[in-house]
Formats: C-alpha cells, structure tokens, sequence
C-alpha cells in the first residue's frame, strides 16, 4: 500500500505491506516526510497557500524516493491510499488529485483515508493487535479529540476541543513567550528539568450540559483558550511588575512548564476517565503531541496506577506521515471500501 499524505504542512509517501503474522500483520517499508516548517517558521505559523504550492513542488519526489526506499517500482504497487481530510482543502488537494491521477493511470485501487484514522492507526501500525476497546486521543496541532475504539477499524467520538487544539495552545504560548515555532518540541525541552509547579495556572472540565445525561451520551471535551488567556495575562502582569518587556529566562522556562504540566494533566485526566466510563481495556495517544515526553511519562505513570495498558507511537510516527494512512488504508481495502472516481478532499471531514 502506498500512503500520501498532505494535509497540512508536510508532503508525506510511505509504503506499508501486510505479513502473514495475526499479531502484527502490518510492515513498514518506507516513510518519507518532507517537512516544510522551515518555509513557515518565518511567519510564526502555517501559511496555506504557500504550503499548498511547496506540495507541488515536493510530491514527485517524495514518493519516488518513498517508492526506492521500499525497493519497488511503479508496478508493484498494489493499492493507494490518501489524505481526503480533514486539513488545509489547497493542501489535500494536491495529494488526492496526485493520488487519483496515479491510481486511474495504473488501474490501481484507491482508498480515502480521515486523517484523525490515520493517527489513531499509528497505534496498530506500531504496536501489532492493541486491546479492544480502546480509549484513543488524537492530540495535535489542528485537534484534541478522543475517540472509542470498540474493535479494530471502528472509532466512535466521545469528546473534542471547543476551541484550541491542544498543539495549537502549545504554538501560541511558545509565540507569546518569544521562544519560537513550532512551540511544542522547544517547550518540552525547556520544561525538563524545571519547577512544574510555579505558576498555577486554571485547567478546564467539560462535560454534557446535563449531568444526568443518558450514559452514551457523556462527554469528555475539552478547551484550552482560557489557559492561553491565562498565560498571556500572567506574563503582561509580571512584565508591569518588573517594568520590562523581557521576563528572565528561568521564569520564562518555569511559565512554560507549569502551562505544559497544566496541558498534559488535562489530556491525561480525561483519557483515563472516558477509559474508565467505557471500561477500555487500554488508552493510546496520537498526533503530535504525544511526541511529548511530560505526556509519555505522566501517561505511563497513570496506566500503571489504573493497571490499564498505555500505547504511544514512536515519535515518527506521532506527528504527520504516509505510513499511518498507508495503514489505515489497508484497514478500508481490507473491508472493500474503494474511493469512488470523483474522490474530492474535505477540509472539515468528520471522524
Ligand atoms: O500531528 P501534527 O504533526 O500535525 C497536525 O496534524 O496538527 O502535530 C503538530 C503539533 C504542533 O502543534 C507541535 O507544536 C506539536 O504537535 N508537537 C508537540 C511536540 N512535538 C510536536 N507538542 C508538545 N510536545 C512535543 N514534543
Ligand atoms: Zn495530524
């Protein structure tokens, strides 16, 4: 199976073949991601439309070299499958028409894949049979959802953010406390080996308005604007008080870490107390955060409290790549689901 990915700032081909092993029937052979973050350091954030134009540039020779690292050609590819959404609609659109156009010359089978299914399949891709149910948080820079798992290749939502995704809200404090982009790598290096504790800063709990709500219907959602607002009005405060714009050093390493501490003690409260409410027998974390090592180790910590197993992948696979699409792609092939010949991209499409 050949993956594409390109649905938001990194060009991403992998190639991933099924073995005969029921218990890790899924082998990478290839994963290339062609990152343009350099291109969008410079304005502080994803710009779409220059993104969407370094796809063009990137994608032929992101795939060939995905196709070489696997040591196939053309012809050996036996299905494709590509990013539909949800993301930046000029950026997927680049991969689904490559994908189509490629597909429709070499009579190949295409599936369409949700990018969100595509983190949560990091999982299996990484760690073989996971045990169902399974609570999964996808948590990035674009969202914060979280998902059942009932059995493998189905996945029913069961919380999302409100408003900031919790990468997001990592990208806006990193932004507001000069430290740079993208902010979620530099915060967890600063915070290690940092007072966690120095500023306490408000953490937010969403439920369904009803508190007796039917038990299917019990949400566990989430919103992180009120912690950045927070951050920024902490930071204006001790700015007045010692009567510059520039906080020292240390205290900027301890805001950053008590906003981190605040971020990740959310995330893990509730993906352990949907997993507990929907008796999950493990909970696995996905997307860009989960690179994050206060998230691993807290995670970890807590699973083993809770006796539950914990699953993250490993940090290539965390942030955007072809291979968890090229992975959940086998998953629809499998079950005979086809993109139809007008295949479209969907910016907002649902999981
Ligand atoms: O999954 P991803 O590559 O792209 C999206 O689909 O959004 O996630 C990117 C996000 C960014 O917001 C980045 O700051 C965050 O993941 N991120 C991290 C870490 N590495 C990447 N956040 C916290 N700690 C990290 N180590
Ligand atoms: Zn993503």
């Amino acid at each position: 199976m050949l993956g594409i990915e390109t649905s938001c700032d990194e060009t991403a081909a992998a190639v991933v073949e099924t073995v005969d092993d029921d218990e890790r029937p899924w082998r990478l052979r290839s994963s290339v991601v062609a990152s343009q973050v350099e291109i969008h350091r410079e304005w502080g954030g994803v710009v779409p439309e220059l993104a969407s134009r370094q796809h063009v540039r990137d994608i032929c020779g992101v795939v060939e070299r995905a196709l070489d690292e696997a040591h196939i050609a053309w012809p050996q590819v036996d299905a494709m499958a590509v990013t539909q959404g949800p993301g930046l609609i000029g950026s997927l659109l680049v991969g689904v028409s490559f994908a189509k156009v490629s597909a429709w010359a070499l009579q190949k089978p295409l599936v369409a894949v949700n990018h969100l299914a595509g983190h949560i399949e990091s999982l299996w891709l990484e760690h073989g049979r996971i045990p169902t149910p399974s609570v999964v948080l996808v948590v990035s820079g674009g969202h914060t959802s979280l998902y059942v798992v009932p059995a493998e290749g189905e996945y029913r939502a069961i919380g999302r953010t409100r408003d900031d995704a919790a990468g997001e809200a990592y990208d806006k404090v990193a932004k507001l406390l000069g430290l740079g982009y993208p902010g979620g790598p530099i915060i967890d290096r600063l915070a290690r080996d940092t007072n966690q504790t120095a500023v306490r800063f408000p953490s937010t709990r969403l439920t369904h308005p009803d508190r007796n709500a039917p038990r299917r219907e019990y949400r566990f959602d989430f919103s992180f604007s009120g912690l950045k607002t927070a951050v920024l009005r902490h930071v204006r405060q001790r700015q007045k008080e010692l009567g510059t714009g520039q906080l020292p050093p240390a205290e900027i390493s301890e805001i950053a870490a008590s906003f981190q501490a605040t971020v990740v003690d959310t995330l893990v409260e509730r993906a352990f107390a949907a997993a507990k409410w929907h008796n999950a027998r493990s909970v696995g974390f996905a997307g860009g955060v989960s690179a994050n090592s206060r998230l691993r180790s807290v995670a970890a910590a807590r699973g083993r409290a809770a006796e539950l197993a914990v699953f993250f992948p490993s940090p290539h696979l965390s942030t955007d790549n072809a291979a968890m699409i090229a992975a959940a792609g086998l998953r629809q092939l499998a079950a005979g689901r086809l993109a139809p010949p007008d295949l479209n991209a969907e910016a907002a499409l649902a999981l």
